[in-house]
């Protein structure tokens, strides 16, 4: 049986800030299953960054259960945890977060060195991974010497270099205009489809959510909804299908089609998909739990 690539059950994330808590997650039960695309809505400081930080083991709960890639997050040390999260997650975020006077091709192979890949074979292969992004003709090229859309191919490239299970964008196009941020969007699906990366994608746009099958509504630290769809919506024809209902295991080709996609359904690696974990739903929206 697959093993869910990310369960949160009933976590929560209190941050103490100058002596006040501040309750940012309260509560969010949601599996991840390999290869899905879920996007992730919700206003300013509902939590939404918060829960990315936690599902990516970037930080850590101070309430309920985490496991990342089969494994209980409370019961690895920091460094256990690092290398779970190098071994299983790559990270995409807004403000692309490169080593600014560090060529394209060195920002992309640094997770290799924490996996202890030679010098040689990290340049092939981050080389290899910048082609897959559209960049093979910029690998010496340094963050300044790029553009956004460029800047951000090279994150994502970084991000899938050591090929996750599971790539968490934070709002990937909130620093990029309309037309570039499509093409990372369209890029990030693609990859989705292609290498079966499961995409969870942070966006506060409603027409970029509507692009990925499943659909995850966060506000005041809670889920409010989480929603699968057949298809696309292309002004609101597509009916959401709650998680307790049973969705019908259906190609993998039909989440990734938003309009314009590139991509012709190369979905076989993907099949992961069609099954929808259960936990979630209404469920989901339970009490606060240990958020002081
Ligand atoms: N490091 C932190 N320390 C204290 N409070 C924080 C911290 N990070 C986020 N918060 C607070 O937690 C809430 C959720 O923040 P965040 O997860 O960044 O929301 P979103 O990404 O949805 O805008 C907000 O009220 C925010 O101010
Ligand atoms: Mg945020």
């Amino acid at each position: 049986m697959t093993v869910a690539a990310i369960e949160a059950v009933d976590v929560s994330r209190t941050y103490e800030l100058d002596g006040v808590s501040v309750p940012a997650l309260r509560g969010v039960s949601l599996t991840i299953a390999q290869g899905e695309y879920v996007a992730v809505i919700g206003p300013s400081g509902s939590g939404k960054s918060t829960l990315m930080h936690l599902l990516g083991g970037l930080d850590r709960p101070t309430g309920g259960r985490l496991v990342i890639g089969g494994r209980d997050v409370a019961t690895l040390t920091a460094p256990e945890l690092a290398t779970l999260r190098n071994e299983t997650i790559g990270f995409v975020f807004q403000a692309f977060h490169l080593l600014p006077r560090t060529s394209a091709v060195d920002n992309v192979a640094l997770p290799l060195v924490y996996r202890g890949v030679g010098a040689r074979q990290r340049r092939e292969r981050a080389a290899a991974m910048l082609g897959r992004v559209g960049l093979g003709h910029r690998l010496t090229h340094r963050p300044n010497q790029l553009s956004g859309g460029e800047q951000q191919r090279v994150a994502i490239a970084r991000a899938l270099v050591t090929d996750p299970a599971v790539l968490l964008a934070d709002e990937p196009t909130g620093n990029l205009d309309s037309a570039t941020g499509e093409a990372v969007l369209e890029l990030l699906e693609r990859l989705n489809a292609e290498s079966g990366v499961a995409l969870v994608m942070v966006t506060h746009d409603p027409e970029v959510a509507v692009r990925a099958r499943r659909r995850i509504a966060v506000r005041d630290g809670l889920i409010r909804s989480d929603t699968v769809h057949d298809r696309p919506l292309s002004g609101g024809d597509g009916r959401p299908e709650t998680l307790d209902t049973a969705p019908s295991a259906e190609p993998r080709s039909a989440s990734g089609s938003g309009p314009g996609h590139p991509s012709g359904g190369s979905g076989g690696a993907t099949g992961a998909t069609g099954r929808l974990p259960r936990t979630g739903g209404t469920g989901a929206q339970a009490a606060p739990g240990g958020a002081g």
